[in-house]
């Protein structure tokens, strides 16, 4: 059941589809005051109690015991002790003395204290006294999730192709380079599905317009590119750079469609072109309008797009600038600076970078009245990804498209993924990655992942390596990395063929990975799960931070640790270990319930395969569009008599057609062989 409460008058953040009744009594499990200027909710925490949720953030899948806050910030650091990153998703469960989650539906500033000042108290402060606030309970913990995702409307499903493993870096400079890394992966016989085009391919980092003496046919270039199984996929920045002429600066100029100053003359901040405004993409008007600039590289043959700087990041503002200066100039004539004015002069340079003082100084046109920036800030993404979304399926009704953002807001899952930002090639963020992906897709945002490898600061083959393993349960396995880093693409490193063998496992494991992906956004279902989600009745399953579920089917326990040559395993149940290496090349163990050593090489991938359960596989292939899954190698964990079977889902990868009953096929296995609905599947059966 969904209870629906409000305080003062909320902003239309249209996170949710569902238009349910505002009740006038008091919510259960919480204890809300409203004040002057905030809401607050209380709530007793039991020493029993896991909080799941809050999506993209640090820390573990439980959240207890920090402090976080919903503000969507450009933040390239992300330690354990940053209480936000680029994202706001103000939904929690509380699972314990009592289960029950909640929605609080606030486009400012929400700070969650779980814990943090007092172990035994959660207190959630939002920072305008506005707000919608949904409480859910149900049956279980996947049955709060599954109202929740109701609540919230249906998941992005990008085209299948966008399932392929994907190449990028923030420094392929021009055309030769994009032609480099596609022949080199081939040479290393790697699949290979995309590569990424960072924002050199722009003129003077314009939004839509390309740099022609780097890629001097970008359609050209796609073409060929299409013609080897691989797709261009270009980033777009929220920043328009303020350019006479430049035609997308001009018109938002004419027709008023960017973010305002409170004089009602456009907001100027600055990003990767200088100066820059921020297209209003709250304005209905102006997100229609940004949204139709996608054409213009949709029609040289881009089929995908990745929405940056969303939050969105402002490098500085010119006043904030002309002051720094000016400060600094006044230190420039001191002849002597010790601490007290070193740190000072330090600490004014890193503030230019602060866009957080100047959320209050902009405008959105709301419905014909300014609303301040400040008090919607955590939208601003949603509504970028959104103008793409809505536009891309006006421009190509009958296509899927890839999009996916860095900054969002619960709702926008409806209209693309994410990806988790500027990690770091951090073992601990491996691990981080592990734990973000199941808090994401409580609110929806299946199609995710992390810049696998990481983004800054230099990776190490095995740290590589094994981020690849983890990666290829991902749906977005993209390795990206950044500028002036050392160079991670798969065939950096030697033994090329250890990193082959991992990511041709990921189109190995396609037949399954798709069909669970599909399953869990057309059911409103979860494509990774903490284990105390399928098994609540076991306490040491909540204690469990670094496994996940991946499907029905099977469990993982990614390899996080440098040097490890194995890790501890919990198992809930008896299961049966794949020690993977290829779909034909493994060994198989029964292992029992509870704690176990599990050996696992480099190059090698763990799956549990739990009871009464199917693993479909197929050979690999060198892109997902030339994947054979006509023939399918099933694995199956059956007790002797038993028979097991299993939703395969498959279709064309890119039309809309979702619920045509055709794309299900059932698979049957059964100690005497296998059978499929679908008889033109020819199975191998693996008992
Ligand atoms: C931001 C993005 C990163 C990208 C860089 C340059 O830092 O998060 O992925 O490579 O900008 O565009």
């Amino acid at each position: 059941m969904i209870c629906k409460y409000r305080y003062g008058n909320p902003f239309s953040t249209e996170a949710t589809v569902l238009d349910l009744p505002v009740l006038s009594d008091s919510p259960a499990f919480l204890r809300v005051r409203q004040e002057e200027n905030s809401i607050v909710i209380r709530y007793p925490l039991d020493k029993s109690d896991v909080l799941y949720g809050l999506g993209e953030n640090v820390r573990g899948i439980n959240k207890r015991g920090w402090i976080f806050e919903s503000n969507a910030t450009d933040d390239n650091l992300h330690l354990e002790t940053r209480r936000s990153l680029y994202a706001s998703h103000n939904f929690l469960i509380v699972h314990g003395k009592e289960t029950f989650g909640f929605f609080v539906d606030n486009p400012a500033v929400v700070s969650f204290d779980l814990g943090y000042t007092r172990p035994e108290e959660m207190v959630v402060t939002t920072d305008t006294p506005n707000a919608d606030l949904y409480i859910i309970t149900g049956e279980s913990l996947t049955d709060i999730a599954r109202q929740f995702r109701q609540l919230i409307g249906r998941s992005y499903i990008p085209p299948k192709w966008a399932f392929g493993y994907g190449q990028s870096r923030w420094g392929y400079k021009c055309e030769a380079d994009i032609r480099d890394v596609a022949d080199k992966m081939a040479a290393a016989d790697i699949p290979l599905d995309a590569i990424y085009l960072d924002i050199d391919y722009m003129k003077d980092y314009k939004d839509f317009t390309v740099d022609l003496e780097r890629y001097p046919d970008l359609a050209g270039l796609a073409a060929d590119m299409k013609a080897r199984g691989i797709r261009l996929v270009p980033i777009i920045d929220a920043g328009v750079k303020i350019e006479e002429g430049y035609d997308v600066y001009e018109e938002g100029v004419e027709n008023g469609y960017f973010c305002k100053n409170a004089d009602g003359t456009n907001f100027v901040g600055a990003v990767w072109p200088g100066k820059v405004h921020f297209p209003d993409v709250v304005n209905p008007e102006a997100r229609r309008w940004f949204g139709s600039k996608y054409k213009v590289l949709l029609d040289q043959g881009i089929e995908g797009f990745w929405n940056d700087m969303n939050e969105p990041a402002i490098f500085y503002s010119v006043p904030k600038l002309k002051q720094t200066f000016t400060t600094i100039e006044a230190y420039s004539k001191l002849d002597n600076i010790g601490i007290d004015k070193y740190f000072a002069m330090m600490d004014l340079v890193r503030a230019l970078q602060d866009a957080s003082n100047l959320y209050d100084q902009f405008y959105h046109s709301v419905d014909g009245k300014l609303v301040c920036h400040k008090d919607i800030h955590n939208v601003y993404g949603f509504n970028m990804t959104r103008a793409a979304g809505e536009a891309l399926e006006e421009m190509v009704p009958d296509k899927r498209i890839l999009l996916f953002s860095r900054s969002s807001y619960i709702g926008m899952h409806r209209y693309g993924g994410i990806w988790t930002g500027d990690n770091c090639s951090w073992w601990s963020h491996l691990q981080l990655n592990i734990h973000q992906m199941p808090s994401l897709n409580l609110v929806g945002l299946l199609y995710s992942g992390a810049d696998l490898g990481g983004f800054g600061e230099n990776t190490t083959g095995d740290l590589l390596l094994r981020w690849l393993a983890f990666g290829i349960f991902t749906p977005l396995m993209r390795n990206h990395c950044a500028l002036g880093h050392r160079q991670q693409e798969p065939y950096q490193f030697g033994h090329t063929e250890m990193f082959a063998q991992v990511i041709k496992l990921r189109y190995s494991l396609l037949p399954y990975l798709y069909s669970e992906f599909m399953k869990a956004a057309l059911e409103d279902g979860l494509y990774f799960r903490a284990l105390a989600f399928d098994y609540p009745d076991d306490p040491a399953t909540s204690q469990v931070e670094d496994q996940l579920l991946v499907g029905e089917s099977i469990m993982i326990a990614p390899v996080y640790q440098p040097n490890a040559k194995g890790r501890v395993v919990y198992l809930p149940e008896a299961m049966l270990l794949l020690r993977l290496r290829s779909v034909d090349d493994y060994d198989s163990e029964r292992v029992e319930a509870g704690y176990h050593h599990i050996n696992c090489d480099l190059g090698e991938v763990l799956v549990f395969l739990r009871p009464g359960h199917l693993l479909p596989m197929a050979d690999p292939a060198m892109s997902v569009d030339q994947l054979d899954e006509k023939h399918l190698k099933v694995f199956a964990n059956l007790k002797s008599g038993e028979t097991a079977s299993y939703v395969l889902y498959q279709d064309d990868g890119y039309s809309k057609d979702y619920e045509n009953p055709e794309h299900y096929k059932t698979i049957r296995v059964g100690q005497a062989g296998g059978s499929c609905s679908d008889e033109e599947l020819e199975l191998t059966i693996r008992l």
